[in-house]
């Protein structure tokens, strides 16, 4: 992927930075990073197992992801550059549950982006700003029980392993048989833990 973040990114579209990342608000001539990112079997062997197609990114994914900067300030789904070259390398999110005061996080990354601590950085400072900033009360997320690497993320990253829980799928992924994991921080242990 050869977008490159060069500094001129207005400030106002910068959500987060950490030590090698800045996460900026998608814009509405993005599609085809997501394109591009969705396109890798390999990362969405655990989400649809196929690519996303183009379609459907020009005329859902990134309207809503836009739409909802406007309905849910502060939370969304975040481009995410590698502060030393600039390149796109995926994105993360916060995402809004059932439940008050309570934030989903997740990710994902390109694969050329993998190995490098990139997912469990990004993951680390969204739980922190979710705490700090925005005042949640808990953060959690899920993943299938089978991805594995997600799973370390999420504990790398302090969340602590919830249950296992099963969902009906027409055509399930292989691996459904496993059933989804949820994982979660809340106010206290996080506290805890920065205070530590
Ligand atoms: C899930 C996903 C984000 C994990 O990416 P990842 O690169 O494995 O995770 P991290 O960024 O935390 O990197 C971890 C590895 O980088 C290595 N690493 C290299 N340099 C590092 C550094 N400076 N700091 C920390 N870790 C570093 C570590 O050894 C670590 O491997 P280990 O956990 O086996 O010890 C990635 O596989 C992905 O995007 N998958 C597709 C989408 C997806 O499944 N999303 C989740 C759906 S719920």
């Amino acid at each position: 992927m050869n977008t490159r973040w060069d500094g001129t990114i207005r400030r106002v579209d910068t959500y987060l930075e950490t030590g090698r990342l800045v996460l900026r608000r998608f814009t509405a001539g993005d599609a085809e990073l997501l394109v591009e990112l969705d396109s890798d079997a390999d990362v969405m062997r655990y989400l649809t197992g196929e690519p996303t197609p183009r379609a459907e990114i020009e005329q859902k994914v990134l309207p809503e992801i836009l739409a909802q900067y406007g309905t849910h300030p502060g939370l969304g789904t975040f481009a995410a550059h590698e502060k030393s070259s600039g390149r796109f390398v995926g994105w993360f999110g916060l995402q809004p549950t059932g439940e008050a005061g309570t934030v989903d996080v997740g990710y994902r990354l390109d694969r050329s982006a993998w190995g490098q601590g990139y997912a469990t950085e990004g993951t680390r400072a969204l739980i922190d700003l979710a705490f700090r900033e925005l005042g949640m009360a808990k953060v959690v997320a899920d993943t299938m029980a089978v991805n594995t690497k997600s799973r370390r993320v999420m504990v790398k990253a302090g969340l602590r392993f919830v249950r296992v829980f099963h969902v009906h799928f027409d055509d399930p992924l292989p691996g459904t048989e496993y059933g989804e994991v949820e994982y979660a921080i809340d106010r206290e242990t996080w506290e805890a833990g920065a205070r530590a």
